[in-house]
């Protein structure tokens, strides 16, 4: 697969206000991204997370150059088009009509509020041009090519009927369809979501999302998302940039980073999409630990990735004649993937049980055991 997108070494600081305080001569320089190499293949919906203040919207904002990075250079489909050592000059046309290619959606929509949903979206087309069929040469829409455009954009975002309200006749979800008609216009081949559902509700969300599912599908998009919610990132992207203070700290397939995550930062995101820590949590308040039989264990079994091809618990009971009691039990797919965590006991002789876990083992699901009863009878 080929890089469209290519983040090398990126940092950006900026002088803070402090900085221009004659009086103190102190200097103060905020390091928003630090460092940052990312690497975005075509068609990958790649997912940066962070809490506030991380560098997401300055790193991503470098992609087309709305922000100018202090170091690093910027590769967008095999063109540089910045390089801190070999200085690049996109201006004027040349910067605009780069810019068409990447379309970006917001947090707060950023729609004109004096302006239809019709007329938002064709204000995107003012300055597109065009190669004219006759006589080869470069030119703007025709009115009648922009009626068309938008009523096909439109169509595409399911907002044909709301063509001729304003914004503040619109619900959030549906300004933000109009925001993502508008970002299509000029046919990118990237999109760019900052925030772009972290103003909605869930459900609206999750039809936000389905909507750039089904464009990134139909249409061959690249898409980058910056969020704060893991819950985001699992809905739709393939892969996961995590960052803090400016740095990427870790990145890898979306599958990877759930199976098993490294730092500290990914694994707390991606307990806020999981309540089997909640469940485990909640133990103590139960007596499901102190009702251990002799014969039994308390077991929290993460599987992961493809892991599940085989049906492990009815599996272990039909090869070892162990007897499993499910406490807790979530699976969901990522990537069309089986994914999700069971608390269940295991009841058996301890030789039983052991073969039991060394068949876990062999097939690499991660498990602990949560409680037993030692010789003795304690927990
Ligand atoms: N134009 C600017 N001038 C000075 N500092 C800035 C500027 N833009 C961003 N920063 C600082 O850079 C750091 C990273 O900001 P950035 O907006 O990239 O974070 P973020 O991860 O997008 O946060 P949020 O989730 O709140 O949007 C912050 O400390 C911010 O205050
Ligand atoms: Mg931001």
């Amino acid at each position: 697969m080929t890089n469209i997108i290519e983040l090398n070494h990126l940092s950006v600081s900026f002088a803070s206000k402090k900085s221009n305080n004659k009086k103190n001569g102190e200097s103060n320089i905020i390091h928003a991204v630090e460092d940052a190499t990312l690497h975005i293949e075509k068609g990958d919906i790649y997912g940066v997370i962070g809490y506030s203040g991380a560098g997401k919207s300055t790193l991503v904002r470098t992609i087309n150059l709305l922000q100018k990075p202090t170091e690093g250079q910027i590769i967008i489909n095999g063109e540089i088009v910045f390089d801190t050592n070999h200085p690049v000059h996109l201006s004027g046309a040349k910067l605009r009509a780069f810019r068409q290619k990447i379309g970006m959606i917001f947090q707060h929509f950023n729609l004109l509020a004096e302006k239809t949903v019709f007329n938002n979206v064709s204000f995107a087309l003012q300055h597109t041009q065009i190669k004219d069929g006759k006589t080869g040469k470069l030119r703007y829409l025709s009115a009648t090519e922009k009626k068309t455009k938008v009523e096909n954009l439109l169509g595409l975002v399911e907002l044909s009927e709301l063509a001729h309200k304003y914004p503040s006749q619109l619900s959030g979800g549906q300004k933000q369809r109009v925001a993502i008609a508008r970002a299509l216009a000029n046919d990118p081949e990237i999109l760019i979501s900052d925030e772009g559902t972290s103003a909605l509700d869930p459900k609206t969300t999750n039809q936000i999302l389905d909507l750039l599912k089904d464009l990134h599908d139909r249409l061959g998009l690249t898409i980058v998302l910056i969020t704060h919610e893991m819950q985001v990132v699992k809905e739709i992207a393939n892969k996961v940039a995590v960052m803090q203070n400016g740095r990427i700290i870790e990145q890898n397939s979306l599958i990877d980073i759930f199976a098993g995550p490294e730092e500290e930062l990914t694994k707390q995101f991606i307990e806020t999409t999981s309540s089997v820590n909640r469940f485990i949590a909640g133990l103590p308040r139960t007596k499901l630990l102190q009702n251990l039989a002799e014969d039994e264990e308390l077991i929290h079994l993460d599987y992961a990735s493809s892991e599940l091809e085989d049906p492990v618990i009815s599996d272990i009971t039909k090869i070892f004649d162990v007897t499993t009691n499910i406490y807790y039990g979530n699976v969901e797919l990522l990537q069309q993937q089986p994914f999700g965590s069971l608390v269940f006991t295991l009841k058996g002789s301890s030789e039983q049980r052991a073969a039991a876990k060394q068949y876990f083992n062999e097939r690499n699901l991660k498990f602990i055991v949560l409680g037993s009863v030692k010789e003795g009878g304690e927990i």
